[in-house]
């Protein structure tokens, strides 16, 4: 049995969260769009063709923010295509994904959708192809009320309000070889901050995020995020950050560890920031946005969805339709875990991505949508981890681990909500073999009541929720938990995940 200690003190926090953090990502790329949140004729679809069980879920999720629409696609994307009459739409070649986009759907009807599920818009605009004169024109049909050239076409175009979009990325991933318009770090960066300067010239109210590295894998990784920000500390808030985990030759002991990485990745990314802020001596913070993190079989894409052919540019092919295992969720939540750890400095955040595509959300055309076994911790992390992260002292039994070393068999964080009085604390456990046995003292947090002890675990650990099993895994009511004298223990099982509330 593996043994672990937890000492919680809601006087000692590590920051308020973010509700951002909470955010995801819809990128036109395989039936993310078509097909998935976007159906006209399926038996759920209202009356502008989104689907209601999809929205529903959405919903359940209590996703905040959502970048849109790329990702690799916006490195290509002309947003003008995507906006007025749909019959003049233009379709056009998605190098990015070998794809046809239709832009069917667009700037305004996503805005629509995004009314229907509660969460905010966050735009990127495309510095691969395009540049400072693009980004203006979208920002002015946008964020100007109306009188303008631009503006006035987007109330042609029915939308009366500005969408007044606060969040923008400046282009996407452009370290990455495989990015249209792939620069240099020192190219980027006074790409990003002409762009940067020449945006808030227009709403110095915005919130804009330079591209950090794709990975911390990246051979410029570090060199990257130190050019770029210096030439942009002074014109950005956020930079972004991107980390996709999978299992690696059946090594599932690394990849249950996976969160060590990004626990360094960020720190790294936080150290970096702050050195440029240091040597530039100025007085504001860069925090992170982790705009694209999960659990992502990238070999597969590379070896069985990828599509080629001068003449094969489907709509809406299959892509990244990765079905997610309790080990994949297991490792998802540690990677919640990790960025709730860090809510003093990652202050956004977007899961990639939502439905279809790398998602908790899987729909068949015609048929049901269904929860994949990551739906489960997202959903229950954004609805208990509210107020500030709370400085814990852990000390856990540890194991070796071919990628990272020695690593702890638990990992935990908790939360605390001085307006509400609730305390919630994630756990997981990454032995294959044992049980964990842990004990919380949350004597400093005085009375408690346990309201809840959620696990996801099976004997299993690669079984997954699909079209013909939907609900293969869910949640399950830890029954292991005892409450008495300050001090909770429970039991968590071999590869699993926990959510626990208090009151
Ligand atoms: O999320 C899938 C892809 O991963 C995104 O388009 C890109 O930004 C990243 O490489």
């Amino acid at each position: 049995m593996v043994a672990a200690r937890l000492t919680i003190d809601p006087n000692f926090s590590v920051g308020p969260i973010d509700r951002r953090l909470f955010g995801a990502f819809v990128e036109h790329l395989g039936r993310c769009v078509y097909d998935g949140l976007y159906e006209p004729g399926h038996v759920s679809a209202d009356p502008e063709g989104f689907r209601e069980d999809v929205i529903e879920l959405v919903k359940e999720m209590g996703v905040s923010t959502i970048r849109y629409p790329g990702g690799n696609f916006v490195s290509g994307f002309r947003w003008e295509d995507s906006v007025g009459p749909r019959g003049t739409r233009p379709r056009r070649l998605d190098l990015a994904w070998h794809s046809t986009e239709t832009n069917e759907v667009g700037l305004h009807e996503f805005s629509s959708w995004l009314n229907k599920v509660g969460s905010e818009l966050m735009l990127a605009v495309n510095l691969g192809t395009r540049g400072v004169q693009a980004a203006l024109d979208l920002l002015e049909y946008s964020n100007i009320p109306s009188g303008t050239a631009l503006s006035d076409l987007r109330v042609t175009n029915g939308k009366r309000d500005a969408f007044g979009v606060k969040m923008w990325c400046l282009g996407n991933e452009m370290d990455g070889p495989w990015q249209l318009g792939h620069l240099s770090a020192d190219d980027y960066g006074k790409v990003a901050s002409q762009t940067a300067k020449a945006m808030r010239q227009l709403d110095p109210s915005l919130e804009l995020v330079v591209c950090g590295s794709s990975s911390a894998h990246m051979p410029t990784f570090g060199e990257w995020e130190r050019v770029v920000l210096t030439h942009t500390y002074e014109d950005v808030d956020y930079i972004s950050c991107h980390a996709y985990y999978e299992e690696k030759n059946g090594d599932l002991a690394s990849f249950l560890a996976s969160a060590v990485d990004m626990d360094r990745f960020i720190e790294s990314v936080v150290a970096t920031a702050d050195h440029v802020k240091a040597v530039s001596g100025s007085g504001k913070t860069i925090n992170i946005s982790f705009d694209e993190w999960n659990v992502w079989y990238i070999d597969r894409y590379q070896q069985v969805d990828r599509i080629e052919g001068i003449g094969n540019w489907p709509v809406a092919p299959r892509l990244l339709e990765d079905a997610y295992s309790v080990a994949d969720a297991v490792v998802f939540g540690s990677l919640l875990i990790s960025l709730l750890k860090h809510a003093d400095r990652v202050t956004s955040a977007s899961l990639a991505q939502l439905v279809n595509v790398i998602a908790p959300i899987m729909t068949e055309p015609g048929g049901p949508a269904w929860r994949q076994t990551t739906f489960f911790p997202f959903a229950l992390t954004s609805r208990l981890a509210t107020g500030s992260t709370l400085e814990v002292t852990l000390t856990s039994d540890v194991h070796e681990t071919v990628l990272y070393g020695t690593v702890n068999t638990v990992d935990a964080v908790a939360t605390h909500d001085g307006e509400t009085g609730r305390t919630a604390v994630f756990l997981v456990n990454r032995s294959q073999t044992e049980e964990a046995r842990v004990t919380i003292d949350l004597f400093a947090l005085g009375d408690v009541t346990l309201l809840d002890a959620q696990t996801l675990a099976d004997e299993y650990v690669y079984a997954k929720n699909t079209l013909a099993e939907k609900d293969r895994v869910g949640l399950r009511l830890n029954e292991s938990v005892c409450l008495g004298d300050g001090v909770i223990s429970l039991t968590l099982p071999p590869v699993s995940w926990t959510a626990l509330s208090l009151a």
